[in-house]
């Protein structure tokens, strides 16, 4: 009776251990879809800002984002599935926001400046939830590598946000002192 149920929850944490490793899978080929779109996005909102703090933030976010999709095919690695994307369509609202705000016309630089910033924090705070969620997975799964991984990722993107925080405070300032 004991020898059996201990079975039946072993058999049990067999399978829900299963569906957990496809979930994982799944968000990391969406993740790596948003990454691969945000290569694309980022130089052109590198482009469209005017401030060059802006600018630089955006220039050094690419560079970060190579490798953090760079990253990710180690993961895929680490748990020996190949790196494939499946597209991700909640960046692709994201950006479809940005380019919205990029293609209006006669707009003031600087709240031009504002609006790619808040663009850019959605961008990044949908980044933060997804490798949070990943790094609490991977930990539970046991995926020693794929915790480390995603452990530098989820901190880059927290250090683009507060980057893009402290530009959005020096652009208000700014804009306080030209008036
Ligand atoms: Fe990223």
């Amino acid at each position: 009776m004991n020898n059996n149920g201990n079975t039946n929850a072993g058999m049990g944490l067999h399978s829900n251990s299963q569906g957990f490793d496809k979930a994982f899978l799944e968000q990391l080929q969406d993740v790596y879809d948003a990454e691969t779109q945000l290569l694309t996005a980022l130089p052109k909102m590198q482009q469209a800002a005017s401030s060059q703090k802006l600018k630089q933030i955006f220039q050094q976010h690419l560079q970060v984002t190579e490798r953090q999709r760079q990253r990710l095919e180690q993961v895929f690695q680490a748990i020996g599935q190949p790196a494939e994307a499946k597209t991700c369509p909640a960046m692709r609202g994201l950006i479809k926001e940005a380019e919205e705000i990029m293609q209006k016309q006669g707009q003031d630089p600087e709240v031009l400046d504002a609006a790619l910033i808040g663009a850019a924090q959605k961008v990044e705070h949908y980044e933060i939830a997804t490798y949070g969620t990943l790094r609490t997975w991977a930990q539970v799964l046991g995926h020693q590598q794929a915790i480390t991984a995603l452990e530098a990722t989820l901190e880059e993107e927290k250090q683009a946000d507060q980057l893009l925080t402290s530009a959005a405070e020096h652009n208000i300032n700014q804009r306080a002192a030209e008036s």
